[in-house]
Order: structure tokens, then sequence, then C-alpha cells
């Protein structure tokens, strides 16, 4: 399975890989604690940031098991970075894809993160040959479980307490759908 995307475009954003001029935008966001409130990092310090900024420059395509490509959201009129998205190759062998996805506060309650998952599924579902792509939240997580659900995700658990998260037994919800129910709508 080789999966390369060339940047998306949707009706508001456009979805690209990173880039060096982006540190700026990433460290704000991944600064900001109600962001990274249930992602397993604490807030990052700008050098943090930079490393994370570096590690996911070259996250441009998925080759095997573990690759990940990861993408910036930005506004297609004035190119504001207003997120981050990513889609994981979590098995070759079953062709399962795991998604993640972080927008900034000033830029939630729009409808983009929705508009560019949709668009990322797409791109894995049509492009990438994943048959089954799912995503996993904290299940205090309201916005990402919503979010899910209007994907049209199906909720298929509800882990109670399977992880030791920021000092306190965690729970989490995974969310799933197959492409041929992807492809119906
Ligand atoms: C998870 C997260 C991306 C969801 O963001 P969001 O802004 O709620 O999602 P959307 O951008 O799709 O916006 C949907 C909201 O905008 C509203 N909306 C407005 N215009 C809309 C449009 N054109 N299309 C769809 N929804 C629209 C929807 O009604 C919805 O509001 P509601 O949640 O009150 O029902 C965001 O909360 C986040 O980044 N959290 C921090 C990081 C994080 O926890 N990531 C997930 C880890 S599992």
């Amino acid at each position: 399975m080789v999966f390369v995307t060339e940047p998306v475009e949707t009706d508001r954003l456009l979805l690209r890989p990173y880039e060096e001029g982006d540190l700026d935008a990433i460290a704000d966001l991944l600064s900001i604690p109600k962001v990274m409130r249930y992602l397993f990092e604490e807030p990052l310090s700008r050098e943090e940031a930079a490393a994370t900024l570096h590690r996911r420059i070259p996250m441009r395509k998925i080759e095997q098991e573990g690759d990940r490509l990861a993408l910036v959201v930005t506004l297609r009129e004035s190119g504001t970075v207003i997120g981050t998205v990513n889609l994981t190759l979590r098995s070759e062998e079953h062709r399962q894809g795991e998604i993640g996805y972080v927008f900034h506060p000033d830029h939630q309650g729009r409808g983009y993160a929705t508009e560019a998952m949709q668009a990322l599924l797409d791109c894995g579902f049509q492009t990438g040959g994943f048959h089954r792509i799912y995503g996993r939240c904290d299940a205090r997580n309201f916005s990402s479980a919503r979010l899910m659900k209007r994907l049209g995700m199906r909720r298929e658990a509800h882990f109670v307490e399977n992880e030791w998260f920021k000092g306190v037994w965690g729970s989490e919800f995974m969310y799933a759908i197959l492409k041929r129910e992807w492809e119906v709508g």
C-alpha cells in the first residue's frame, strides 16, 4: 500500500503537508491547555512544538504499517492555519486506519473540522484503499465524539478505565466507519 496525497481543497479549506513556516501557528495551537486536555501530551513549549513540527514535516505518505499522513488545515481565503489532521495506517494486512484532529478554539464551532475530516476520510477510502477507519477519544471529550458521529462513524466501543491518563483512570470511545458505508454516505 502506497498512499501519497496531494494538497486537498474543500469549499473553505486547504489540507496540506506541514512546512517550516508553520512553527508559530503550531506552537500556538499546541500550547493551549484546553486543546491539549484530552491529548496524550501536556501543552507544549515552543521548543517541543518545533520538534513536533520537524517530526511531522516528512509525514506525507503512507508506505508501511505505522506510517502517518499528517496535514495542516488552513483557510483557503487567508491561508490562516486553523488546525491539524492525520491518518495512520494501523494494519496493512487488514487495511485499517486511525484518524486524529486538533483545531484552534478560535476556529471551532463552524464545521471546519467536519469539512476537513470528510476530505481526509474521502482520500483514505478512495485513494488510500483503506477498508475501515476508526478514531478514539476520551469519553469526556464530547466535541470529538460529536464530530465522529457527524462524520457518520459508529460508536463501536466504550472502554472503561482502559488507560492511566493524566493522573486518573481514563475511559475511551472508539468510533469507526467502513469504506462501503462511507460510499453510501
Ligand atoms: C474535536 C474538535 C476538532 C471538534 O471541533 P468542532 O469545532 O466541535 O467541530 P466542527 O469544526 O466540525 O464544528 C462543529 C460544530 O459547529 C457547528 N457548525 C456550524 N457551522 C457548521 C457547518 N457548516 N457544518 C457543520 N457544523 C457546523 C455544528 O453544529 C457543531 O456544533 P456543536 O458541536 O455545538 O453541535 C475540537 O473540539 C478540538 O480540536 N478539540 C481539541 C483537540 C481534541 O480534543 N482533539 C480530539 C482528540 S480525540
